[in-house]
């Protein structure tokens, strides 16, 4: 009768367990990545939607992370790795029609062809199946869109420069007027495109993990490796304005320049 009781209790005990691992994980921010489409639109050889979009959209959505900057890994099914039966990503696209016009303006997939759809069926996966919103795809997008389209975190104001195809800015510059502007440091990616060129590529927004998240915080590193990879003196920017629009097609703002 002990022995059974014992038993009893171990299995609960395993039990309970299995399901603690199952929950989310003790990330403390969410990064929220925007990307700057002239940019990536313009590194070789890319193929984009047309007109290219003249704003920032979101790249990666809000990415549950540790204080340190590790990612949390996306939901890994034969782990239950973070949270307990996440809905599936194949079931939110219904889930977010009330939203898809918003989503289709601020969340499109670039590339030409791609699928918006099945863009966020990936995103979801990626990071929201993981976030504090398993079972509510529609909030979980409604948050990334409300802070996304917030001007307040419009890099083309935080970053306190306009789009300019011949001025390199120095990063420095661009996360102080950030810091001065939004109160907190982003992180900005590059890519690298020539001779050693760096273009800016996104800015990410660290928000401390509240439901739903508000409040910004320090970015752990300011900058992304590509910016790094180039010597201090050689880290400055260039933010390319978006493509001209010639009836209806768009028309590299590099042919223009050396035009
Ligand atoms: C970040 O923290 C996690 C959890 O404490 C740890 O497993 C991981 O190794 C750390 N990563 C780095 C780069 O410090
Ligand atoms: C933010 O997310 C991107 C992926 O979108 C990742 O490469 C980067 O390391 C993250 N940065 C921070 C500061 O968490």
């Amino acid at each position: 009768m002990v022995m059974k009781q014992f038993l009893l209790a171990f299995a609960a005990a395993v039990l309970w367990s299995s399901v603690v691992s199952a929950q989310t994980p003790d990330f403390a921010y969410y990064n929220l990545s925007l990307i700057w489409p002239a940019t990536f639109c313009f590194s070789a050889p890319r193929n984009c939607i047309s007109p290219i979009p003249k704003i920032f959209t979101i790249n990666n959505g809000l990415w549950p992370t540790l204080q340190n900057g590790t990612q949390v890994p996306p939901y890994d099914p034969a782990e239950s790795n973070c949270n307990y039966s996440p809905v599936a990503p194949a079931d939110i696209v219904n889930a977010v029609a009330p939203i898809k016009t918003r989503l289709q303006t601020k969340w499109p997939n670039l590339l030409n062809g791609g699928s918006n759809e099945l863009f966020w069926q990936v995103e979801w996966g990626g990071q929201g199946m993981c976030s504090d919103y398993p079972q509510d795809p529609l909030t979980y997008f409604t948050i990334n869109l409300n802070l996304a389209e917030n001007s307040k975190y419009d890099p083309l104001k935080a970053l306190g420069v306009q789009p300019s195809s011949t001025t390199a800015y120095p990063i420095s510059i661009l996360l102080a007027n950030v810091k001065r502007n939004v109160g907190f440091y982003p992180q900005i990616s590059c890519i690298i495109q020539g001779s050693n060129k760096l273009y800016l590529r996104e800015v990410r927004f660290c928000f401390r993990r509240a439901k739903p998240p508000t409040q910004l915080q320090d970015c752990p590193t300011t900058m992304d490796y590509v910016c790094s990879s180039v010597p201090a003196a050689q880290q400055s920017v260039i933010f390319p304005p978006p493509p001209a629009t010639i009836s209806g097609h768009d028309v590299s703002w590099e042919l223009l320049a050396s035009a």
